[in-house]
C-alpha cells in the first residue's frame, strides 16, 4: 500500500520519497515514552522562543503567536484531548505538528537555530531535576517517621545482630537511627545529582551550536538552569545525569531492601519483634492463619527492577561515539520506571513504618537470651583484672559454655559458676550484665 508521504515524516520528509515501513515506525516511535516530556518539551520551547524573539531572530508577533499556541497545546494534553500520533515518532513533532494545525505555517520558525537533539537533552534534564526535587521530599518524609521512632525507642533494648546471631544489645532507637542516615545519604546523593545536572544543553543544536545569534545564557535562566553547558558536542551526547540519577534511585532502593528484609524477619512469628498492620500486610487464600508482609517483600524485590534499569542505561551508553545516536533515544524508559518504582517504594515504606507495633518486651527477652552481654563480661576481665582481652574473650567463652549447657542466662549463672571459669570475678560483675547498662555504658 502506497503510504501518504505527507503523514508519515511531514517533519524531516523532504528527501524522501517513500515513507517508513510499519516496522520502522515503531521501532523508531518514543512517543509512548516520551509524552511524559510534554510540560517539559512546551517550556523549552516557549523559553527558546522568547529568546528568539529578544534577539530578533523571529518576529515578536510570531513568537506571541507561537507561545499563544503552546499554551492551548498545553491545555488540551493536561485535559486528555490531545492527539499523540505515532506516525510522529516522538513528544517534539508532535507538539510542533499540533503547532502548525493550530497556527499554520509560522509553527516552523519555531524550531530555528534549534534542534531535536538539544530540545530531548534539554527536555530530560528538565523532567529529571524535577523527579530529583519529588524523591527528596519522599525521603524526607520516610526520614521524618525514622525520627520519630528513634527518639520513641531510644531507652528500648533488642538485640543487634551480626551475622544475624545476636551480638550485642542495643536500642530501637539506634537501629531506626541507622536508617534514617542511610537515607540522608541517599537525599544528599539525589541532591549531588539535580546541583550536576543543573546546566543547559539548549541552543547547543544538533552538536555543534548555530551561526545565528542565540543567548544561550537566557534560555539557561528561563528554565531555571545555573548556566548554558559550554561544550556543544558535549551537551547534546551527554547522559551520564541519567545514569547518576538511576544509580540514586538503586541506591535508595538498596537501601530500602535492607529495611524491607528485616521487616520480613522481624515479622515472623519466630522472631515477633513487630506486627504490620492490617492495611500493609496480606492474607492467603489457602492458609488461614498467614499475614504475609507482601509490601515489604515487593520493596525488597523491585531492587532488582532499580539496579536493572542502571545497568541498562549504562549498557547503551557504553562505548558510543559522540554525539547524538538514536540509541539515546532508550534512555527514558528507565529513569521514568526508576522514579516510578522508588516513589512507590518510599511511600510504602513510610506507610509499613508509620503503622507497625513493636513487640518491645519479645525485643528485650531476645537481648537477654542470646547471651548478648558476653562482651560485657570480656571488658570487665579486662577492666578489672588487667587481663589481655584475648584471655578475657577465652575465659568469657567458657563462661557461655556453662549457661548454655545449664539453659540460663548469663545474669543467672551462679558466681561460683563464673569464678570456675576464672576466680578473680567477683559479684560486680552482675552490674555489668543488663542489656540496658550494657547499651548506656556504650553511649558516648
Ligand atoms: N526522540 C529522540 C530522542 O529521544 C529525539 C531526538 C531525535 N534526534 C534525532 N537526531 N533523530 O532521542
Amino acid at each position: 500500500m502506497k503510504k501518504d508521504k505527507k503523514s508519515s515524516n511531514q517533519m524531516w520528509g523532504g528527501r524522501f520519497d517513500a515513507a517508513p515501513s510499519d516496522v520502522m515506525t515503531q521501532i523508531n516511535a518514543s512517543i509512548g515514552i516520551d509524552k511524559r516530556l510534554w510540560a517539559q518539551d512546551i517550556a523549552g520551547s516557549k523559553a527558546h522562543c522568547t529568546m528568539l524573539a529578544a534577539q530578533k531572530i523571529i518576529d515578536q508577533a510570531d513568537a506571541d503567536a507561537i507561545i499563544k499556541g503552546l499554551d492551548l497545546i498545553a491545555a488540551e494534553i493536561e485535559s486528555g484531548t490531545f492527539e499523540f500520533k505515532e506516525t510522529l515518532e516522538d513528544i517534539h513533532m508532535n507538539i510542533e505538528s499540533r503547532l502548525k494545525d493550530l497556527i499554520g505555517d509560522v509553527a516552523g520558525k519555531l524550531h530555528t537555530a534549534r534542534s531535536r537533539n538539544d530540545q530531548v537533552a534539554t527536555d530530560f534534564k528538565l523532567w529529571v531535576r524535577g523527579a530529583c526535587d519529588q524523591l527528596i521530599d519522599e525521603i524526607e518524609a520516610l526520614q521524618k517517621i525514622f525520627e520519630t521512632l528513634s527518639h520513641k525507642h531510644k531507652n528500648d533494648i533488642m538485640p543487634g545482630f551480626t551475622h544475624l546471631q545476636v551480638a550485642q544489645p542495643v536500642t530501637l532507637g539506634m537501629h531506626m537511627d541507622s536508617y534514617w542516615h542511610m537515607l540522608d545519604r541517599d537525599k544528599t546523593r539525589f541532591q549531588d545529582c539535580r546541583a550536576r545536572l543543573n546546566k543547559s544543553p539548549l541552543g547547543a543544536c544538533a552538536l555543534s551550536g548555530t551561526g545565528f545569534d542565540t543567548n544561550r545564557d537566557m534560555t539557561a535562566k528561563a528554565l531555571g538552569f545555573d548556566s548554558a553547558m559550554s561544550n556543544t558536542m558535549d551537551a547534546v551526547s551527554a547522559r551520564d545525569f541519567a545514569t547518576e540519577f538511576l544509580f540514586c534511585a538503586a541506591q535508595c532502593g538498596l537501601n530500602l531492601s535492607r529495611l524491607a528484609e528485616e521487616i520480613i524477619i522481624w515479622a515472623t512469628p519466630q522472631f515477633g519483634f513487630i506486627q504490620l498492620s492490617d492495611d500493609w500486610s496480606t492474607g492467603s487464600s489457602i492458609m488461614p492463619q498467614k499475614k504475609n508482609p507482601d509490601a515489604a517483600e515487593l520493596v525488597r524485590a523491585k531492587t532488582g527492577r532499580l539496579t536493572g534499569n542502571l545497568v541498562q542505561l549504562m549498557t547503551v551508553m557504553k562505548a558510543l561515539p559522540l554525539a547524538y545516536n538514536k540509541d539515546m533515544q532508550e534512555d527514558k524508559e528507565s529513569v521514568f520506571n526508576s522514579f516510578d518504582t522508588l516513589t512507590l517504594c518510599l511511600k510504602a515504606m513510610a506507610g509499613m513504618m508509620e503503622s507497625a507495633v513493636f513487640d518491645l518486651p519479645c525485643m528485650r527477652a531476645a537481648a537477654e537470651d542470646g547471651y548478648a552481654t558476653a562482651t560485657e563480661i570480656a571488658d570487665w576481665l579486662v577492666r578489672h583484672l588487667k587481663m589481655p582481652f584475648r584471655e578475657a574473650h577465652h575465659v568469657t567463652g567458657r563462661i557461655v559454655k556453662m549457661a548454655e549447657e545449664k539453659n540460663s542466662k548469663l545474669s543467672d549463672l551462679a558466681l561460683a559458676d563464673m569464678q570456675s571459669a576464672c576466680a578473680d570475678i567477683t559479684e560486680d560483675i552482675y552490674n555489668y550484665l543488663d542489656p540496658a547498662k550494657a547499651v548506656q555504658s556504650r553511649i558516648k
